[in-house]
Order: structure tokens, then sequence, then C-alpha cells
């Protein structure tokens, strides 16, 4: 019987070990161009507006490109505009430090968070599901 479970352990973390070595990241820059195009598509995107990058920032990107693959799965794909290099009139806003993140379909915004909502991937995934 304890043999049984030992076996199942070790599947499981061999199996789980595998998810996690892929990491190519979901998580797409878009340019202002790019972006109203997407808008177009009739797709749901979720995307952040940023500009500087503090440790909080960082830690909630980070976050946001492991929810990429989680989003997909519903459809979602995750999205960020850089408003450094990129212009976008009613999201890249004159804050340097920029905490919020877009729920859109058909180019309309269905909800907005601020990244303090959604500082992780669970908290993301369950927000934006809701
Ligand atoms: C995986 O992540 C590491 C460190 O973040 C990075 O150097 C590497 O290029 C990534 N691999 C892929 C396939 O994205
Ligand atoms: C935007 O780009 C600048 C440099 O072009 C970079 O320093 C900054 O971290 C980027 N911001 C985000 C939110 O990716």
């Amino acid at each position: 019987m304890a043999w049984f479970i030992c076996v199942g352990i070790l599947l499981l973390c061999s199996k789980s070990e595998q998810c996690t070595t892929g990491n190519a990241s979901k998580l797409i820059e878009h340019t202002a161009d790019h972006f109203f195009e997407k808008m177009q598509s009739g797709k749901m995107y979720f995307i952040y507006f940023g500009k500087q990058v503090n440790p909080t920032i960082g830690l909630f990107i980070e976050q946001l490109e492991k929810s990429a693959d989680a989003l997909e799965d519903y459809g979602i794909s995750v999205a960020k505009v850089n408003c450094t290099n990129e212009h976008i009139a009613k999201y890249c806003t004159g804050e340097d430090l920029m905490k919020k993140v877009y729920l859109f379909r058909d180019g309309n915004v269905l909800k907005s968070f601020d990244t303090d909502t959604v500082f992780d991937v669970n908290a993301i995934v369950s927000h934006v599901l809701l």
C-alpha cells in the first residue's frame, strides 16, 4: 500500500515538473497599431498599460505572464502595452507608474482592475473570470 502511494507521488512530481519547464511566455506586447487591430477581432483581451516599472509592478508583470497560459484556456489573450513607446489615448495616462489593467471585448472595456487587486495568478484568473 505504502509502495503505491510512493509511486503515485513520484509520478505526480515528474508530471508537474514537465508542466513547469516549458516557460515560453504567452504575454504579447502590443504596439498601438497592433492594439487597434486586435480590438476589432472580437476576442477577449486582458491588457496592462504601463510605463515605468518598480519592484511591485515588476512582480505584477511576472504574474501577468504566468496567467497568460491559464487565461488562454478560457479564450482570453493577455497583453501588455508599453506607454513609454506607444501612446494610446484613454489608456496611456500621464502617470509614470500605471496601475490599471483592462479586460476588453470587441474593443469595449468590460472591466478594469487595479494591479493591487490582481496581484497574482489566482487573483488575476478569479477576477477576470468572475
Ligand atoms: C525561460 O525562462 C528563462 C529565465 O526567465 C529564460 O532565460 C528563458 O529564455 C526562458 N525560456 C523560454 C523558452 O522562454
Ligand atoms: C517600457 O519600455 C521602457 C524602455 O523602452 C522600459 O524601461 C520599461 O520598463 C517598459 N515598461 C513596461 C511596463 O514594460
